[in-house]
């Protein structure tokens, strides 16, 4: 059903039940729906296996913006997050904080930073993780990127410019930055998109087992007369890797 064709069985049902009650019709209350988010591939019944490329695929549904099986979900909206832990007992604490990256995630693919910015490997600049050790030492790094950030710059890590972004305040760049210059020693693997490969990493040593926490991830656009109040679909499934 498409969002308009929605709204018009939403109102009819409300009509109706106002008038077999004897009332005048009364104003609907619409709340923004919650997007349900689903992880397609892999499944979570064979376990992945070391330093390999996985296949993911995801789906999105949204009463509001539309079905991802329609072409109606925008693909960079879409994130995964793949997060390699060394024992399932530690997997419920990590859900419990998956907000923190969740957050600066959305506030970057919000203002496209991730159509230039991957987090290990180089697109139109510097991977995160690369930029997390580079200022690993500097006290100054936290003052210094969030400038750098909202003025734009070039020179540091090549010729190519990074474009200011003069509309983002510098409550939400803090944030952001705070999450990049963690990606050093805790890196949080991410991927933009409904399709893909991921990365599952190379094992320590040969007795290594643990987990993988994928965490699918689309934050709605609101309702068009209140469009800040979103609304975030996730979806979890854990698998062992070995
Ligand atoms: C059009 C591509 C592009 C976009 C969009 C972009 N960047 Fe960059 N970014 C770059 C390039 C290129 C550099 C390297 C600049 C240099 O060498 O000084 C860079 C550098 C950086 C650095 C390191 C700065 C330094 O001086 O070491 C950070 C941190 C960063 N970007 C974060 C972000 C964030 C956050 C956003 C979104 C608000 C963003 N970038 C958007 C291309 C981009």
């Amino acid at each position: 059903m498409t969002y308009m064709q929605n709204r018009l069985v939403q109102f009819l049902v409300i009509y109706l039940l106002s008038m077999i009650c004897g009332m005048a019709p009364i104003q609907a209350q619409v709340e923004n729906n919650t997007p349900i988010v689903k992880i397609i591939q892999p499944k979570t019944s064979k376990p992945l296996k070391w330093n390999t490329l996985i296949p993911y695929s995801i789906t999105v549904n949204d009463v509001e913006d539309g079905n991802s099986a329609y072409e109606e979900i925008t693909d960079w909206e879409v994130l995964l997050i793949a997060k390699y832990l060394k024992d399932s007992s530690l997997v419920k604490d990590y859900l419990a904080r998956i907000k923190l990256d969740l957050v600066p995630l959305f506030a970057m693919s919000k203002s496209t930073c991730l159509t230039c910015h991957a987090a290990s490997s180089k697109l139109i600049g510097p991977s995160f993780d690369l930029i997390a050790k580079r200022y690993r030492e500097n006290d100054r790094a936290k003052t210094y990127l969030t400038e750098k950030i909202i003025s734009g710059g070039t020179g540091i890590w090549g010729e190519v410019k990074m474009p200011p972004n003069p509309d983002l305040n510098k409550a939400e760049v803090a944030l952001i930055v705070d999450w990049i210059l963690k990606q050093a020693d805790n890196p949080t693997p991410f991927y933009v998109g409904m399709e893909g490969a991921i990365r599952a990493q190379k094992a320590q040593t040969n007795s290594d087992i643990g987990v993988y926490v994928l965490t699918a991830a689309y934050k709605d656009h609101g309702l068009t007369s209140a469009p800040k109040n979103q609304k975030l679909g996730l979806q979890t499934i854990t698998l062992k890797i070995r």
